[in-house]
This record gives C-alpha cells, structure tokens and sequence, in this order.
C-alpha cells in the first residue's frame, strides 16, 4: 500500500508492506553512496540484509552504527556523523538511509538536513511508534542538555518504507509505546482506526498503520510547521510531558501518553461536551491493549509541570480537548486553571 505525502516543501512515498525491497523504493537516484544510519539492536537485526541489498543495486553502502537510545540523539553523536560522512567524501549527490526507530529516524534526518546544507534521506522505519508517527512529517532534531528536541529541522525524506515485518522483532514494550500513540489517533480521526484496533492490533497491523499515517498525513499536508492544526498532534501530551518529568523519565513516553489521553478524556467530558460513551470506548480500548488509563500523579503536580512545559503559552496553556471521538479541537485555558480541569472541575470550554 502506497500513501502519497504533499508536504509544501516536498512529496513523498510512504509505501507500507511485508518483506519490502529498500533499493526500489528510496528515491535517491543519481546516488552512488549511501549511508545506513542505525542503532546497534537494528544494525544486529536487519543491516546485514539492507547491506545486500543496496550493494546488489549498485550502491557503495557504509553504515554508522549508534548505541540504542534516546542518548544517541545528542549533539556529540549528531556531529560525529557529519564527521563520518565528510570523512568518506559524501557528496550533495550521495543519500543517508535511516533505519531504526525514532531516536535513529529523528538524528539522521537532522543530520541530512545539514550535511552540505542538506543531502536526501530516505527512512525505513523499524518501531511501531516511528511507522506511525516520527517518520512521517518531517520534523528532525536532536536533544539539548535543556530539554528534548530542542534543536532541528523540518526536512522531508524521499521516500519512508516500512516493512511491518520488523515489528516481529520488536520487544512488547516498545510495541506498547506505539500503541498509547495509535490510542491518541483514534480519539483525533474516529471511524475506521477505531473499529480496527477494538478488533485487534496483531491481525490488522498493516491497515491501522495505514490509517495511522493517512491521519498524520492530512494534517501535516495542512499545517507543516505546526503553525495550528499540527498541534492536535499534541492531544494527552501536555499531563503526558508532565508524568514523564515527574518520573524522572522513568514512565515510558507511550504510557504516559495513553495516561494523558483517558485523563484528556475526562476532562473533555466534564469541560468539553465530550459523552461519556466516547470516554469508556477509548478506556476500553486502551485497557485491551494493558495500557495506563491514570497517572499516579495529583492533578495540581501535573498542573505545576505544565509552566515548564513549552506548551504554556504567556499566562494560557494550549491544550487540545476531544468534542467527541473523531473532533479535537485546540483551546487555550490559563495556567492557574489547569489542576480543576485536569480534576473535571473545570469550567465549559
Ligand atoms: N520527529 C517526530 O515527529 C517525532 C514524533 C514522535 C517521536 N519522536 C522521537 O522518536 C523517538 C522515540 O522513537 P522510538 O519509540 O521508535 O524509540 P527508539 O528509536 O529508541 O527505539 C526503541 C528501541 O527499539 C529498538 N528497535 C527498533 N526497531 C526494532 C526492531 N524492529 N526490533 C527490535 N528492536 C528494535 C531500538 O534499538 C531501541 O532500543 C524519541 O526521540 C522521540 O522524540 C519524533
């Protein structure tokens, strides 16, 4: 299955399938190099077989192989793949693979987006959560010792290939993190990704995560920058961020955000004319897929992380709330409001 992308600054391919072949599908013609950037779970898994590959297609490939985690997406790691690809004489012509998860997808595309004021990339996505999420939209970065993300690029990839095969070597955790943000989409769209996660993840794999990227597609194609409509992306991510801090980022991000969703369910029944239908239906699904429906955090600490969080906005926090499943929409709330609303004693909104 094929989904096209028509971001402003580029389209692209996202081709989803079993057992794909990368060479065909990377758009990155006119290249005689290509570099494989990697972590070393993914590397011992799959390179030896892309390495083939791209080799039987006629490509010089070489591999940068990165320690597995999100302390690989540091500055340090980011300049020594700069260093890695000057070292071997890559050109504007050359191409970067990503594959890997989102740590990977996320470093290598800020690395093309920079290299020789940027080269192409194309991404294959290992994780459930960077098939659905982090590969598609273009958002590149690396952490900061600040905070995560906090530097990057918005740089589209030539093509995104994912080969759903890959998830049968993903450990249940990680399957788990992609799960809270498939959780999140069904509250933004409604309808099909719904009904196909109630009927199961394992048997319908390939058509939710299509549903998925044909979601975030429709909203990046709308609002690449995150200028507006982008940020419902963001929908149980601010008590999400907050839980996260809170553990001292010990809770895994797909938890806390499907934490965030049912706590945003809550709240959106109390403030937001969410029915109370809608809020049990995504509890129960969360709930089949043994994912948190609670924080075991106070409204008022959750509140008080908000003020750190990027999302607070002046004296306003941008939260986005559920009318019902299937409709969110952005609201701004000010910040001394936030522990009511998250507690369902807040105002109507
Ligand atoms: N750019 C965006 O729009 C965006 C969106 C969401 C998240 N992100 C970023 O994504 C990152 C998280 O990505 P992630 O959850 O994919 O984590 P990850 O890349 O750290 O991968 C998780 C773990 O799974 C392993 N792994 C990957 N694929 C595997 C496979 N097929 N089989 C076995 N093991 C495998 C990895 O080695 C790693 O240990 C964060 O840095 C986050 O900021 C970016």
């Amino acid at each position: 299955m094929v989904i096209r992308v028509e971001a402003p600054s580029g389209g692209y391919d996202v081709t989803i399938g079993k057992d794909l072949k990368i060479a065909p599908l990377m758009k990155l013609d006119g290249a005689q190099k290509i570099a494989v950037i990697t972590d070393d779970n993914v590397r011992a898994l799959y390179y030896d077989r892309v390495e083939a590959e791209l080799g039987q297609a006629g490509y010089k490939v070489c591999c940068c192989t990165v320690p597995h985690g999100e302390q690989s997406k540091c500055g340090a790691t980011f300049l020594n793949i700069l260093e890695f690809l000057a070292e071997r004489s890559f050109t504007r012509r050359d191409g970067i693979l990503a594959l890997g998860g989102g740590v990977v997808g996320d470093l290598a595309g800020f690395v093309a987006a920079s290299y020789m004021r940027g080269v192409r990339y194309a991404s294959a996505p290992t994780t459930l959560l960077s098939m659905t999420d982090s590969s598609v939209g273009g958002k590149t970065a690396i952490d900061l010792r600040a905070g995560k993300n906090l530097a990057g690029a918005f740089w589209q990839p030539t093509a995104v290939i994912i080969d759903t095969e890959t998830l049968k070597t993903l450990p249940d955790a990680e399957l788990k993190n992609g799960l809270g943000e498939l959780i999140k989409y069904a509250v933004i769209e409604g309808g099909e990704i719904v009904e196909l996660l109630e009927k199961g993840f394992a048997e319908n794999a390939g058509k939710i995560i299509a549903s998925a990227v044909d979601i975030k597609r429709k909203i990046v194609e709308a609002d690449e920058r995150e200028g507006g409509l982008r940020r419902i992306l963001n929908f149980g991510h601010t008590p999400a961020h907050a839980a996260e801090k809170l553990s001292g980022y010990a809770m895994p991000h797909g938890m806390a955000v499907a934490a965030g969703v049912n706590l945003m369910m809550r709240a959106s029944v109390a403030s937001a004319g969410c029915p109370v239908r809608d809020m049990k239906r995504i509890k129960a699904l969360s709930e089949k897929y043994s994912l948190p429906t609670s924080f075991g955090y106070s409204p008022e600490a959750l509140a008080a992380e908000a003020f750190h969080d990027k999302k607070a906005d002046g004296g306003d926090v941008n939260l986005v709330v559920a009318r019902k499943v299937g409709k969110t929409e952005c609201v701004k709330l000010p910040i001394e409001k936030l522990a009511d609303f998250y507690a369902g004693k807040g105002e109507k909104l």
